[in-house]
């Protein structure tokens, strides 16, 4: 079955209720819902969602977008379920594809070792993607891929609760900020969460483009050391 495109730039609440609700998950009602949008209260939908199992149920054997086709693995999002700290990519390599788990190719190694740096394990923080399913050559995913799968994604940020979130490469910042500018421009400072004010993204350069261009490895340390100061103050 495909589900209704939800726009990733507009985050429509309503909207993106309406979409869980059509796939048969139960909801609050819609004057709690607008009381919960109001008091910008936790926008998990209620009672059936519950974990990160129950939302990977819901994404199930996904053919609600082309990624489908070529697809072997569905890369779901790794890592500890109460993290303070998750790291969003666009989405999943060669690796990936094959293995189901995000950032294990070459980008992933040196994606461990960024995480090691800031005092962390892979296993203390969750890692995800904008898109669960490889593009074909890894190229950009299309707009009505990425409208098809942020929804999942939504839900998983709205399950662990972040306290921060790194944004990997202008796929993944300008999807969660809304904001299309250069990486140039939105590196090195937080952000607000398109659909949800309270929460801090980072935006930075994609490991990726670290590999390809290893002196832009100094700024992605700087932005990292802001990520941490931000973390120690919670
Ligand atoms: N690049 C990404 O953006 N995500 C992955 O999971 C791997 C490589």
């Amino acid at each position: 079955m495909m589900l209704p495109m939800a726009n990733p730039t507009h985050h429509n609440y309503e909207e993106y209720m309406t979409l869980w609700e059509e796939h048969g998950i139960e909801t609050s009602t819609r004057s709690k819902r607008q009381s919960l949008r109001k008091s910008k209260s936790r926008q998990v939908p209620s009672p059936k969602i519950k974990s990160l199992e129950d939302i990977r149920t819901w994404l199930g054997e996904c053919k609600r977008c082309g990624l489908c086709e070529e697809r072997n693995k569905i890369v779901f999002g790794s890592g500890n379920s109460n993290a303070k700290l998750m790291f969003i990519g666009e989405g999943p390599g060669a690796e990936e594809d094959k293995t189901g788990f995000p950032f294990v190719g070459r980008a992933g190694t040196l994606l461990t070792k960024i995480i090691e740096a800031m005092g962390f394990t892979r296993e203390d923080v969750y890692i995800a993607n904008i898109v669960k399913c490889r593009p074909p050559g890894n190229r950009v995913p299309a707009p009505e891929e990425i409208e098809s799968c942020v929804p999942f994604l939504k839900a998983q940020i709205e399950m662990i609760q972040p306290k921060m979130i790194v944004a990997l490469g202008l796929t993944a910042a300008s999807t969660l900020t809304g904001n299309d500018s250069t990486m140039g421009l939105l590196r090195g400072r937080f952000h607000p969460l398109a659909w949800d004010s309270k929460r801090s993204l980072m935006a930075t350069y994609h490991p990726a483009y670290l590999l390809r261009n290893p002196a832009a490895k100094k700024i992605v340390w700087e932005d990292m050391k802001l990520v941490v100061k931000q973390l120690k103050g919670h």
